[in-house]
């Protein structure tokens, strides 16, 4: 049975699943794209790896720091998973092959800001990362019934493994910012201004995305409205009269 969790489950984190639910029949019948997804699946947990190391070298708390550094383990050991599947399924990437795909993480430390967190700053990026985490967990849901349906359970029982662990994580990260932010109100608008960050640069990705096919739409359809009255105006115009002879 599905355990109650101790975090809100907003509309825009539900929202998320109906992409995965319109494409994940499609790209799970094929192991080849399931591969793909996985391949993008290992570096996103990547670099949520690398945010991690740096929020816990940056957190004035040890406490926090040590949580943070046992999520980023969770997320190296996600990075592999998911590409070690994604070699299972065939897709052979440059850097896949059971190794720590994509660089040293101890270079992290090395590039982290000379300044410890603020409490604002830290709560922003609890909020961020809780909201991450939650929208991980309901699309995984969504995925898992998705890939069971494809006669893929070996996928299927990666991702409930994950699905597991995010969970823990917005679990945590919703404990800590409820505590840092000084309340669930607080957390709550922190939450909001985290899933207002993410609208602004979706708009645009949409945009840039849109402009060109729609502006294609829109000249083919002038073309089909301009077309009869530029047949009508021409099938009105007389040929001017010869002027009389001099
Ligand atoms: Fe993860
Ligand atoms: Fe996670």
């Amino acid at each position: 049975m599905q355990e109650s969790v101790a975090f809100p489950r907003g509309i825009w984190t539900l929202l998320a699943c109906v992409p995965v639910a319109c494409t994940a029949p499609f790209v799970h019948a094929s192991p080849w794209l399931t591969a793909r997804l996985f391949e993008s699946f290992a570096r996103s947990e990547w670099e949520s790896m690398l945010d991690l190391r740096e929020a816990a070298a940056r957190t004035p708390s040890a406490e926090r720091a040590a949580r943070y550094l046992a999520h980023a383990a969770d997320e190296v050991r996600h990075t592999r998973m998911f590409a070690k599947r994604a070699e299972e399924l065939g897709h052979i990437a440059q850097d896949l092959g059971g190794r720590i795909p994509y660089g040293d993480p101890s270079r992290v430390e090395a590039r982290v800001a000379p300044t410890g967190l603020g409490q604002r700053e830290e709560v922003d990026f609890l909020a961020f990362v809780h909201h991450g985490e939650a929208r991980a967990l309901a699309q995984l849901e969504t995925r898992i019934a998705i890939l069971d349906a494809a006669g893929d359970p070996r996928s299927a029982a990666l991702c409930r493994r994950v699905a597991e662990d995010e969970r823990n994580h917005a679990t945590y990260t919703w404990e800590l910012l409820v505590d840092l932010a000084g309340g669930p109100s607080a957390a709550r608008r922190a939450l909001l201004r985290a899933q207002a960050g993410e609208v602004v640069p979706l708009w645009r990705a949409a945009g840039g995305t849109l402009t060109a096919p729609l502006f294609s739409l829109l000249a083919i359809a002038l073309y089909f409205v301009a077309g009869p009255f530029a047949a009508l105006s021409l099938a009105g115009r007389r040929e001017p009269e010869a002027l009389p002879p001099q």
